[in-house]
């Protein structure tokens, strides 16, 4: 029986973890969104708008900040549920959408980190991006194209507005639709539990 509430308490975790989740998506989108009125996407143009966001728009850099916090907090968050749902020991096969919701959220969280890197156009983030492409390219067979695909071409303003349309279009779209249907399997999970613990007090008194 305390084997049975240990594993509940850890269900619970991971559903208010899944609301949390959802909230710091929520936050990214939204402090995305208000980035999104100054930020200019090209090379350069990158870099001052942040600039500009940063000194001269009222709140500018608490908006920034949460942004940062938000999605960085995201892949945290994400991989924490993944860790108390295995320690939850939850395999059955009722679970397999939030597993499936829970490490793609995982992975979408960690790619908008990534296509983020070249965004704010400073020197640790232009060459780290350069070095990426050179990962990138020295894949056999597909890394020229997806080098391509990612950058347009070079290093420059075609590859910031590529990496800005996968990060606030493509990405925070997914990982959006990604925390709703994590949280609705969780909730869904939640009311099996509750159904199974009824019907286990009615044979407990029924015996
Ligand atoms: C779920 C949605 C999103 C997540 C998880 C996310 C995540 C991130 C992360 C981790 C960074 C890097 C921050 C840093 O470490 O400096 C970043 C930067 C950025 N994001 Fe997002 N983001 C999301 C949505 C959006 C949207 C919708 C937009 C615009 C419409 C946007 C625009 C930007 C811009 C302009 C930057 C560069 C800002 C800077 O370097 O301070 N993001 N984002």
């Amino acid at each position: 029986m305390k084997n049975l509430d240990y594993r509940f308490a850890l269900q619970r975790i991971t559903t208010i973890l899944a609301v949390v989740a959802l909230a710091l998506v929520l936050l990214a989108a939204l402090t995305g969104v208000a980035l999104a009125f100054y930020y200019e996407p090209t090379a350069g143009g990158a870099y001052r708008s942040l600039e500009f966001i940063t000194r001269d728009v009222s709140g500018g850099s608490i908006i920034r900040s949460l942004h940062d916090i938000a999605g960085n907090a995201l892949i945290g968050v994400a991989l924490l549920q993944l860790v108390v749902m295995f320690l939850g020991r939850q395999f059955r096969p009722s679970w397999l959408s939030a597993w499936v919701s829970g490490i793609f959220l995982v992975l979408v969280a960690i790619g908008a980190s990534w296509t983020a890197i070249i965004l704010d156009w400073n020197q640790t983030g232009y060459w780290r991006f350069k070095l990426e492409m050179k990962t990138i390219e020295a894949i056999p067979w597909v890394g020229e194209s997806l080098r391509e695909i990612l950058t347009g071409g070079g290093v420059g303003s075609l590859a910031v507005e590529h990496m800005y349309t996968l990060h606030s279009y493509l990405l925070s779209a997914i990982a959006l639709i990604l925390s709703v249907l994590h949280l609705a399997a969780l909730v869904y999970q939640e009311r099996d539990r509750q159904q199974f613990s009824k019907t286990l007090d009615r044979l407990i008194s029924d015996s």
